[in-house]
């Protein structure tokens, strides 16, 4: 799948401006609608927090014509989010908290098309981290 790289770029240009507005909805946002996740923190500076997680953003905006060099930087994420105790569960809400975020930051200017380009990205992002992750078979596959 090819991301729409130009709408990913311009929308985060706005975004960024707003960073403020970001980072003070994304964790409030986050922990209200999957309290489940909110343990997860429990020893975190999420001052720190916030500001790492904006840091890796706008990295992931930057690499999006470098793809080799987004792969590995966001492979050796996953793998260090396993020790965080992050399971593959937690990213499709991680991934809706971010985009209703984007929304609330980006009013009007989060048009469906947007919306979309950012959809896939995530998708894109999240599968990334996750071949970095190397779960055990059972976490991945209950079934199995
Ligand atoms: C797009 C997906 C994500 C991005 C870009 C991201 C980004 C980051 C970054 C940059 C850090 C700082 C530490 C490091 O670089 O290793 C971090 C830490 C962390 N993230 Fe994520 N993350 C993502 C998804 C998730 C998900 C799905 C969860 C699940 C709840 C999560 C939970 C955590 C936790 C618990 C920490 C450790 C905080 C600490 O050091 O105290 N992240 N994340």
């Amino acid at each position: 799948m090819s991301l729409n790289v130009e709408l990913l770029e311009s929308s985060f240009a706005q975004i960024k401006e707003r960073e403020t507005d970001f980072s003070a909805h994304f964790y409030t946002n986050l922990f209200t609608d999957y309290p489940i996740i909110k343990p997860l923190f429990t020893n975190s500076d999420m001052v720190e927090q916030q500001k790492k997680l904006f840091k890796s953003l706008v990295l992931v905006v930057d690499s999006l014509r470098k793809s080799d060099v987004l792969t590995g930087a966001l492979k050796g994420l996953g793998t260090r989010h396993v020790k965080y105790g992050v399971l593959p569960e937690h990213y499709p809400m991680v991934g809706s908290t971010l985009l209703k975020v984007f929304a609330i930051c980006l009013e009007e200017a989060w048009t469906p098309s947007v919306e979309q380009a950012w959809i896939e990205a995530y998708g894109v992002v999240a599968q990334v981290m996750l071949d970095g992750a190397e779960y055990p078979a059972e976490i991945l596959n209950p079934a199995v």
